[in-house]
């Protein structure tokens, strides 16, 4: 059988068909490559997560502030949008809506705490880092306000009337709890005394220094204020020493107990308490008391509330509805 060629003029139009055929296979896979390799269009991109928190934010001591890139539509990052448990935030009365996207990401970091907590600490700044994330200390005018690792005294910072109490200053009001809870105290058999008060900042950093030729600066925090952040420059702060021994033998005399049951009754509160270090940043301090008035000191005691840190943003800086 014999096979019949094509004419050389139908051989180039088939030619030319399947030149045609190749190309728009070739463009096709062209296009189709490109869509899947194309970047994100800007402000379209959604990070990691990993990427919301600057530092790794692993822990409460570091800095819960979002991204420092600034990200167009907040709305569409998968952290900023708060978990459903957060939706309870806004009813409680301490509640400060420039500080929602911190409590999310405390929230988030601590998701074995509720609302109620994680609103308080926030607004305490414990969501901060130790004499990193400090503010200035808010009314130094008043009998009760707080000086921590995260509320700063001025360097220049010295309050006024400050009067001695056997070598040691304190303000008036201070001095005169003072003696009225020590006469109370030895009337009724336990003896004790100021080994301390008033600090001046340069005092403080004489002391911290000093700890620091014996400590690491990681334990030293656990016990001494840096200069500008001790309770000690408020002239409100008074550390005690029983019948016996020195300060750090406050907590094994009688007095101790005594000191504790009855201070609020003075206006004293005992300002770091055992077992709330993470809120105060200080180690257990059985000696260390602080005047904040008898009306604070008492309500603090009766409500069980035992860090001033807490106190301060639930009865100081918000009042709840009655
Ligand atoms: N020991 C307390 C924390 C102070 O140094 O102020
Ligand atoms: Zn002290």
């Amino acid at each position: 059988m014999q096979i019949k060629r094509p004419s050389p003029k139908r051989r180039r139009r088939r030619v030319l068909l399947a030149a045609a055929c190749l190309g728009l296979l070739v463009a096709g896979a062209a296009a189709a490559l490109w869509l899947y390799d194309r970047p994100d269009p800007p402000g379209q991109a959604a990070p990691e997560a990993e990427d919301i928190s600057p530092e790794g934010g692993s822990s409460a001591d570091q800095d819960p502030s979002p991204t420092p890139e600034p990200v167009p539509e907040p709305a569409s990052e998968p952290v900023s949008s708060a978990p459903p448990e957060t939706d309870g935030f806004a009813r409680l009365y301490y509640y400060e809506a420039d500080k929602a996207q911190r409590y999310a990401e405390y929230a988030r970091l601590h998701p074995e705490l509720n609302e109620g907590e994680v609103v308080w600490r926030v607004n305490a700044g414990l969501d901060g880092r130790h004499y990193v994330d400090y503010e200035p200390a808010r009314n130094t005018g008043s009998a009760h306000y707080i000086v921590s690792k995260y509320r700063r005294l001025p360097d220049d910072f010295v309050p006024e009337g400050l009067v001695d109490v056997g070598g040691y200053p304190m303000t008036a009001e201070t001095a005169g709890a003072y003696y009225a809870f020590q006469a109370a105290g030895r009337a009724a058999g336990y003896r004790f005394s100021a080994v301390s008060g008033y600090r001046s900042i340069d005092s403080q950093r004489r002391l911290y220094e000093g700890y620091l030729q014996k400590d690491s600066a990681e334990v030293v925090d656990t016990y001494s204020a840096r200069p500008g952040f001790s309770e000690h420059h408020t002239g409100r702060a008074v550390d005690l020493a029983g019948s016996s021994g020195g300060l750090l033998d406050f907590e094994n005399t009688p007095e101790c107990a005594y000191v504790h049951e009855n201070a609020h009754l003075y206006g004293f509160i005992l300002r770091y308490p055992q077992g709330w270090e993470w809120a105060t940043g200080y180690q257990y301090e059985p000696w260390h008391i602080t005047y904040v008035g008898v009306e604070i000191a008492t309500d603090m005691f009766e409500r069980g509330i035992p860090t001033l840190e807490e106190y301060t943003v639930k009865f100081i800086e918000h009042r709840p509805e009655h």
